[in-house]
This record gives structure tokens, C-alpha cells and sequence, in this order.
């Protein structure tokens, strides 16, 4: 059954990009809602959206403009927090889904936060360290007057990095006249930053691993593990399997796929990829140029940690793998999540399994405020803990209303944030 959506006046109804795929996970959530479907229609609509013109001085004195975004898509149960994309290719859809994914994803685990979401739309590959400089300030002054360590809490996502957030932290702190270290995450250790935040996203997408291996039945130990991205978060991951017996098998990156039944020795080729920038010709394993047989490998957990839309109907069949563990944002679509839910594949979805990165940014917030900073054990202990908790009660959804980890995981969160908008009435 599809549903009619009313589309924003500043969208295309034609081609609605990702707002339409999160508009359709909410239909689908909503005969769950009970008598908190009353207020659906409050999450279908983002709170408050800030398009800015971002003009900079290039280094040959020409002048460039910039479309940015902010998008908070809700603040019911606390300040927006979510990322900054810089890429050419951002829009107001892809944004505002990001957003709404973000008050999902927050609410999933907990965290006291509401979702949004920032993006220029510029490539910074094109772009001198100066001016890439210019971009973050003015785009972050444009923003200033909406962002805050009590109002919205930027953080870094696809080409942004701390060295952006250092650049953010003392743009808002210069306009404010106070150094404000809680207004972004992800920020240098000296700068207010957290210790465990860079592993952070990849030791959650293990913790829920090992939870549903025991659901499952599955053993760690000696469990085969496949893996496609092998960066921040796929990399964490794999080290993090293999260093608990598991046998690395599979690692697919930008520009290579490798293979070996004996496992793949992760340090060894963490240094490669270090000095080589690719998995690509990494001498202790079997090199496969066709990367589509990268589906074909036997394994017993699979975890997407690259792109969006990597699992598809046209090779969701071919995954042998019984557990999905998504690491990267939206990387099976709506099909193929149909087609692995018939096969009895248990997909781990993204808004439980990579929550680690916004629960170790929850952290570093805590401790800025504080000004009082936690020890590595610490924050992996708490982070665990809250992983953990966040899988239960998902677990426990889908086991009773007979539905995947992914419909549970939406009721949980929007049953939160519904709560909090029925409690908190609606204003005047
Ligand atoms: N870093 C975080 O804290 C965090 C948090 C939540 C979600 N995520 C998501 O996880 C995913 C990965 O993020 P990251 O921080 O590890 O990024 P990254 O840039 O560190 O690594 C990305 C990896 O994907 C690989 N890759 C790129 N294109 C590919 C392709 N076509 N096929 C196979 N591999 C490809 C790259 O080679 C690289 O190994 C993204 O979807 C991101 O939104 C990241």
C-alpha cells in the first residue's frame, strides 16, 4: 500500500529523493503507534529548516557561493544533534532525511537529544586548505544563530573531520564571546574532544554483533566475518571481531576486494591500507577482481560499512551471511530488506548498530559541560552498557509484535519522541 504524501512546496513532488524513503519507514511504523499516531504527522514535518547562502574570497580572488543547510527535523526530547556533510552532491531531501534518521537514531538508544542535520554543497577535494578554512567559518556563522550546546549539536559525517570541528568550535565561540567547547562533537582530544569517540562507531556495530550472535545462537569465536569499507568504522570493527577469535574472511574497500578462508591478519592490513590508502594490492591474501563476487563469500556475519544502497534486490540473494551488521547509514534498501527477511537473514539496522558514534558524542558533550573528562575503560564501559540496553529492548519489540529489527527499532524511537511531544503538549 503506498501512501499519498503531502510534499513540501520545496520539494519536488516527482523526485522527493531520501525524504520519501524515511516518509515511507514511517508509514510503516505507524499502525504501531497505538493512540500516539494522533501526532504522526509531527514527525513527517521538520521542525525548522535554515538554508544559507555560504559565499568565500577564492585564492585566485574570485568570489564562489555555496548553498548550506541546517535541518532539526525535531527537538522533543532535547537539542538537535547530528552532522555536517560537505559534498557537491547534498540536498534539502537528503538532509532533511539525515535529520529525521538522526532523531531515530538518537531516540533508539536513548540519548537525550533530537535529530538533525547540516551539509554544504560543495566539494572540498576542489577546494585549498584556506578556502575549505573559509567554507567551515562562514557556513558555521550563517548557522551560528540556530546552533548551540543547548540548541543543536553539530558533529562530523562524510568529509568533515576534527580539524572542521576545531574550525567550528572557534567560529560559534568567537561570535558568542566565550569559548564553547559543547557546541560540536568530534573534536581534537585537546580541544574538549572524548578519548574512545574515533573507535566509537565500530565498537558498537561489535557490541550488537556479539548481542545478536547470541540471539542467534552463534558462536564468536570462529565466526566468519565479511566485511565492505574499511575505514573508520569497518576497520574498528573487523579489529574488533578478529582480536574476540572471530576469522576476518572477507574486506572490500573503494578499490579492492580481498579474501582468505584462514583469516585476514586486520593490523597487518590496517598498516597496509595506512601506507597505501586501499585494501588493493595487499600481498597476504587472495585478491578478486570482480567486486560483485564480494556477495558470493561465505561468511557468517556481513557488515556493510562503505555507502548507502550497497545490499540490493540484485544481490541480496546471493548473501550467505545470517546476521547483517549495518555499519554504514541505509546501506540495504527497502527490496533487498524484504528479500533477506524471507531468507531468515537478521539485519542489525543502522540506527541501533552504528549508534556508537552519536553515544560517544553524547559523552564528550556530558564531559564538556563538566569540564570533567573520563578515562577510555570508562567510556567503552558506558558505551557498551548503552548499546547493550538499546538492543534489548529492540530485540524485545520485534520478538512480540512479530517484526524485523528494523520496524522495531522505529517503534521504539518514535514511540519516545512521540511521548515526549504528547507530553509536552503542543505550544500556545
Ligand atoms: N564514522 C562514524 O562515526 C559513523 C557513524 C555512523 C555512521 N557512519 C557511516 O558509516 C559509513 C562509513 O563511514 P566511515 O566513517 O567509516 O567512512 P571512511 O571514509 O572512514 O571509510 C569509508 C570506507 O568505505 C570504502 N568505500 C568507499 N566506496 C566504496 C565502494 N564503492 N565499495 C566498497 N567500499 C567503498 C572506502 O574505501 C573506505 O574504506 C558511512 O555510511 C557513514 O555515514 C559513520
Amino acid at each position: 500500500m503506498s501512501i499519498q504524501h503531502e510534499v513540501p512546496s520545496y520539494l519536488t513532488p516527482r523526485d522527493i529523493g531520501p525524504w520519501g524513503v524515511y516518509l515511507e519507514q514511517i508509514d510503516r511504523v505507524t499502525p504501531y503507534l497505538g493512540t500516539l499516531a494522533r501526532w504522526v504527522e509531527t514527525l513527517k514535518r521538520p521542525k525548522r529548516i535554515l538554508v544559507v547562502d555560504v559565499p568565500i574570497e577564492r585564492d585566485d580572488g574570485t568570489i564562489a557561493h555555496f548553498e548550506g543547510y541546517r535541518v532539526q527535523h525535531n527537538t522533543s526530547r532535547g537539542p538537535g544533534k547530528g552532522g555536517v556533510r560537505f559534498h557537491q552532491d547534498v540536498t534539502l531531501s537528503e538532509v532533511m532525511a539525515l535529520s529525521a534518521w538522526m532523531t531515530v537514531k538518537n531516540a533508539a538508544v536513548n540519548v537525550p537529544y533530537g535529530g538533525a542535520k547540516g551539509g554544504v554543497r560543495v566539494d572540498p577535494r576542489q577546494l585549498s586548505m584556506g578556502e575549505l578554512q573559509r567554507v567551515t567559518r562562514r557556513y558555521t556563522s550563517e548557522i551560528n544563530i540556530i546552533i548551540g550546546p543547548t540548541k543543536d549539536i553539530p558533529a562530523p559525517d562524510v568529509n568533515t573531520n576534527e580539524k572542521i570541528m576545531a574550525w567550528m568550535m572557534d567560529t560559534y565561540s568567537m561570535n558568542e564571546g566565550s569559548t564553547a567547547t559543547g557546541v560540536v562533537t568530534g573534536k581534537p582530544i585537546s580541544l574538549g574532544g572524548s578519548l574512545g569517540r574515533q573507535e566509537a562507531t565500530g565498537r558498537g556495530v561489535f557490541v550488537v554483533g556479539c548481542e545478536a550472535a547470541a540471539r542467534k545462537g552463534m558462536d564468536i569465536r570462529g565466526a566468519r566475518v565479511a566485511v565492505q569499507g574499511f575505514g573508520n568504522v569497518g576497520s574498528v570493527a573487523a579489529r574488533l571481531f578478529a582480536e574476540a577469535g572471530a576469522r576476518v574472511v572477507a574486506v572490500q574497500d573503494h578499490a579492492g576486494t580481498i579474501v582468505s578462508e584462514a583469516g585476514i591478519d586486520v593490523a597487518a592490513l590496517q598498516a597496509h591500507v595506512g601506507q597505501h590508502g586501499s585494501v588493493g594490492g595487499y600481498r597476504n591474501a587472495e585478491s578478486i577482481a570482480d567486486r560483485e563476487a564480494f556477495w558470493d563469500v561465505d561468511c557468517d556475519i556481513l557488515v556493510p560499512a562503505a555507502l548507502e544502497q550497497q545490499i540490493t534486490a540484485g544481490n541480496a540473494h546471493r548473501i550467505k551471511a545470517k546476521i547483517i551488521l549495518e555499519g554504514a547509514n541505509g546501506p540495504t534498501t527497502p527490496a533487498a530488506d524484504d528479500i533477506l527477511h524471507d531468507k531468515g537473514v537478521l539485519i542489525v539496522p543502522d540506527v541501533i548498530a552504528n549508534a556508537g558514534g552519536v553515544t560517544v558524542s553524547y559523552f564528550e558533550w556530558v564531559q564538556d559541560f563538566s569540564s570533567f573528562f573520563w578515562t577510555e575503560d570508562e567510556i567503552n564501559l558506558r558505551l557498551t552498557r548503552i548499546m547493550r540496553d538499546a538492543f534489548e529492548s529492540v530485540w524485545q519489540i520485534s520478538v512480540d509484535k512479530k517484526v524485523s529489527l528494523r520496524t522495531a527499532a522505529f517503534i521504539v524511537a518514535c514511540t519516545r519522541v512521540l511521548q515526549a511531544r504528547e507530553m509536552r503538549g503542543l505550544y500556545p
